[in-house]
């Protein structure tokens, strides 16, 4: 099988990959397991999403896998955005139209195809990657976003192939993050929030303004209408105006 990701990411990225077919939690699995392990599954009984929400994880309708690698000692809050660009550089092989949504949303023309969940442990750093292959359009209906498949916009892909691509992506990231060679430019150059109207709502209150960029702890700055700069942190959600 020839496995079309360029060499520079092969070299030395040594990573066991597992493939299973029905897991509770990829991460889930991979937190009882040593690191510089990948596992994917056919489907997850319970695929968790971000903020305790749950991830719609059906028997070969998607991509459910997590990486697993030693915790950084440094510049753990820039890791799921070190993440996002990993996927989105893999994606982007396969369509110009993959963009990034602060912090941790995958989208495709305009709309929801992914999402990533980073756990830690003690020693272990977790990447979860969810990505809609093959759902239709009705049954991503009744998510709290616009959501779509990759198949529904055009996109054939060989699971396997595209899980070993993203499983080498994601540790030469996190091997830059850990360097401190991973810049957040890297990110705002894939993410189509940056230099829009955006609303932001967190747990108590909504905000509405600009969003200027993303900072060197990885916290969204917004410029508010009545010109006050805010950092947002990563458990809001964030749309466009
Ligand atoms: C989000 O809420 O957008 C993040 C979704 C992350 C889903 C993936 S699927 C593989 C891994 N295992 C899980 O239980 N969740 C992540």
């Amino acid at each position: 099988m020839e496995l079309k990701f360029p060499k520079k990411w092969r070299e030395s990225l040594s990573l066991k990959i597992r493939f299973l077919k029905k897991v509770d939690s990829t991460n889930d699995y991979l937190k009882l397991y040593e690191t510089n392990f990948a596992v994917v599954a056919d489907f997850q009984e319970k695929g968790k999403g971000r903020n305790g929400r749950t991830w719609k994880s059906e028997e070969g309708k998607g991509l459910y896998m997590s990486v697993s690698l030693p915790k950084p000692k440094k510049f753990l809050t820039l890791a799921s955005l070190c993440c996002g660009v990993a996927v989105v550089k893999v994606l982007k092989k396969y369509s110009n139209e993959f963009t990034l949504k602060w912090p941790n949303d995958i989208y495709l023309n305009g709309k929801k195809a992914g999402g990533i969940l980073v756990e830690t442990t003690k020693n272990k750093i977790i990447y979860g990657i969810g990505i809609n292959l093959y759902y239709k359009r009705h049954e991503l209906q009744n998510l709290e976003h616009q959501a779509t498949s990759l198949i529904e916009e055009g996109i054939r892909t060989n699971r396997s192939i595209l899980a070993m691509e993203i499983a080498h992506a994601v540790k030469f990231y996190h091997q830059k993050l850990e360097r401190g060679e991973f810049q957040i430019g890297e990110f705002e150059k894939h993410c189509f929030i940056i230099g829009r109207k955006i609303k932001v709502i967190k747990r108590n209150c909504t905000i509405e303004g600009k969003a200027l960029g993303v900072d060197a702890e990885g916290f969204l700055v917004v410029e508010t209408s009545n010109g006050k700069i805010e950092r947002i942190f990563t458990d809001a959600s964030v749309r466009l105006a």
